[in-house]
């Protein structure tokens, strides 16, 4: 509700008779010169009443005022007819019974006269024996047109003190008062004064003072954190779609996007691999977005007793539109709203769920909610479905290139310059490690290197490589089921294509680019570079599902493809599924296979048909559980999504080599 809304609603229920309106707000000044100006047009007669001040005007000349409110309300009636009483903190007077007593005798007479009473203050507390008379009104915070006003004060001081005031272009104005929004006009303008003066150039570093002023607000609720923004989107190595997608939805934040009817993006829910960057990008967001970040404790929220943890949740949800727009960050929910939903058992977290689910979807305030998650077993699947978030992102352990990307900004955090050690090597003999375990490499390497009284070397990094077990190892089953849950449901937070455009980048970079190039295909572009497992998921990707011999086919230009070795189901290796690879082909192909990076699929012979080839074994029409006493040909395809239902058996193959 903006202002003049408030006023509108203000004036309709003086105008028809409401006795008492009890106003709630923190702006009491800002709201009396408003009121005063309705009382005008209304042509009504206007008092203020303060406990120091007693009625301004008095009654009557000689009236003395010592501050009783009951001497105060016995002269409401000595006052002409059609007048407003505007009563500032009020709230302590109204558990005297003879106060609550008085102005209910009052009521019938005050609408008669056309005399309201208006209370106002930051408390409301309305005794239930005048309830019924009463209506209860929470005043908005200032709106983006009236922050613009303090805005523009803001610069005039600056400028009135002899300094010359910033520019402020009209899209940085708009993100300024966005920042701000939620606080009153008078800390607002502090809070602007205090953060931009001073300066000749606005930049983001603005924004990180601008936002801790809204921390004051979520002082008092145990189960809301602020957190400062010192991390930025440069801070998170990798994960270019994801960082895309989200410089998107900032734009559609914005005042235009809104006038253009662009939706206002609701959230995003990270799942993936430990350590690789979900909590990071969380806090990234808010610093991208310029809005504050708030954590909402899921586990706490519900540790409470189960009755209380309801109110809690709402009242957490509408404290966060106040500080809207900001950032709701749900760390790891699945610790907290596991359990509930459609299967879960505890009715309480089921309704807590839903209420939560409802206010993603209702809300107006700009909260975008950011929700982090390790797995995704106890997640209630009402919360995963299409239409709660924007999106659902995979964030996979990192790949080559971001392992690169990833080192070196730890490297630079640290203040070491990355080109002065080989990252690609190190990422190269990296792979499996989570971001949080490279940065462990970095820092391991630090402080050895300074025991020894050494600036940091090459080998220091390469040693703490060596020594340290990535959890993808330990947890390697783990990571591959979550791979595979989130294959045909998460958008990944890194795509494969992606590295073809760096590796693009780099071309260009180098000016190796020839016109005939930009014609080809990405896949082809990966497999010319050597990036075969990267070549092979873009290749499915176009294609969707592809025979071996297809494979074989096309990858024929960029790596030998046939020879003498064969796939089998490791289960039971009488189970055929091709033969006549390369060594390097049916090793690549078995070890992506292990990964849940691609998928094989029964098809039929007819696909193989189709194309005149076949292995020379009789063909085993469907998977089957029995173990085949002699070899066989299960026919399959390769494709991107795993099959319904799991690969199951179709998880391990074996490289075999058949005797022709
Ligand atoms: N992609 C990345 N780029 C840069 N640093 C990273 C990246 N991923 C992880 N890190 C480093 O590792 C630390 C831990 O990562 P973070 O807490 O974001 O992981 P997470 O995915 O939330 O893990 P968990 O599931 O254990 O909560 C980060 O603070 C950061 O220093
Ligand atoms: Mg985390």
């Amino acid at each position: 509700m903006t202002t003049s809304q408030a006023l509108d609603q203000i004036r309709s229920r003086i105008l028809s008779r409401y006795t008492f309106l009890f106003l709630k707000t923190w702006e009491e000044e800002r709201w009396e010169a408003d009121l005063a100006e309705v009382a005008l047009e209304i042509e009504r007669g206007l008092v203020a009443w303060t406990v120091t001040e007693g009625p301004q005007p008095p009654p009557s000349p000689d009236f003395v005022s010592d501050g009783d409110p009951l001497k105060f309300l016995d002269q409401i009636e000595a006052y002409p007819h059609e007048h407003i009483f505007l009563i500032k903190d009020f709230h302590p007077y109204l558990s005297d019974p003879r106060v609550v007593r008085k102005l209910r005798d009052l009521t019938t007479r005050l609408g008669e006269q056309k005399k309201t009473l208006l209370f106002i203050g930051p408390v409301v507390d309305i005794p239930v024996d005048l309830q019924k008379e009463a209506f209860e009104f929470e005043l908005p915070l200032p709106g983006l047109e009236e922050l613009r006003n303090e805005l523009a004060e803001a610069l005039d001081q600056i400028e009135a003190s002899g300094a010359k005031p910033p520019d402020v272009s009209p899209e940085f104005e708009e993100k300024l008062l966005k920042a701000v929004m939620g606080l009153t006009a008078r800390e607002a303008r502090k809070a602007l004064l205090l953060s931009i003066s001073g300066r000749e150039q606005l930049d983001d570093e603005v924004f990180k003072a601008l936002v801790s002023e809204k921390r004051h607000l979520v002082q008092g609720s145990d189960l809301l954190e602020f957190y400062d923004l010192d991390e930025g989107v440069k801070d998170v190595g990798g994960l270019e779609v994801l960082k895309d997608w989200l410089k998107q939805r900032a734009d559609a934040f914005s005042e235009r996007a809104k006038e253009q009817g662009i939706p206002q993006p609701k959230g995003m829910l990270l799942l993936g691999v430990q350590g690789c960057g979900k909590s990071l990008t969380a806090r990234a967001t808010a610093r991208l977005l310029s809005f504050p970040l708030v954590r909402l404790d899921v586990a706490n929220l519900l540790s409470n007793d189960r009755g209380s943890s309801e109110k809690n949740l709402r009242s957490v949800l509408r404290l966060m539109e106040t500080i809207a727009p900001a950032v709701l960050w749900l760390d790891e929910i699945e610790k907290g709203f596991a359990g509930g939903g459609e299967g879960g058992t505890d009715a309480t977290m089921a309704r807590l769920v839903g209420s939560f689910l409802t206010w993603m979807e209702a809300r107006k305030a700009a909260v975008f909610v950011v929700a982090t998650a390790n797995s995704v077993s106890g997640l209630p699947p009402e919360m995963l479905r299409r239409g709660r978030f924007d999106e659902l992102f995979f964030v996979d352990l990192p790949n080559y290139h971001e392992r690169q990307h990833i080192l070196s900004i730890h490297l630079g955090k640290r203040g070491w310059k990355s080109d002065k050690y080989d990252l690609m090597s190190l990422a190269n003999k990296s792979e499996g490690y989570s971001g949080a375990e490279l940065e462990q490499v970095v820092v391991a390497a630090m402080i050895d290197a300074y025991g020894q009284g050494r600036v940091l070397a090459q080998e220091d990094l390469d040693k703490a490589r060596d020594q340290l077990v990535p959890l993808s190892v330990t947890m390697e089953e783990k990571v591959f089921q979550l791979r595979e849950w989130a294959n045909s449901r998460c958008r990944r937070a890194t795509s494969d294509s992606r590295v073809t455009q760096m590796l693009e980048d780099e071309q260009r970079h180098a000016q190796f680019l020839e016109e005939e190039e930009e014609t080809k295909e990405q896949w082809m572009e990966l497999a010319e570079h050597g990036q075969l497992n990267a070549a092979i998921g873009e290749y499915l990707r176009r294609c969707d599902a592809a025979p071996f011999c297809k494979i074989q086919d096309d990858f024929g230009a960029f790596m030998t493809t046939t020879g003498e070795q064969g796939l089998a189901l490791r289960a039971d290796p009488n189970i055929v599924l091709w033969s006549g690879m390369s060594q390097e082909l049916a090793e690549l192909l078995s070890s992506l296979i292990a990964q849940r990076r691609i998928y094989l699929h029964a098809s039929g012979v007819d696909v193989y048909k189709e194309l005149g080839k076949a292995v020379k074994l009789p063909v085993l029409e469907a998977m089957t559980e029995d173990k085949q006493p002699r070899p066989v040909w299960l026919p399959t395809v390769l494709r991107l999504l795993p099959p319904e239902g799991g690969s199951g058996r179709f998880a391990r193959v074996a490289r075999i080599k058949l005797s022709r």
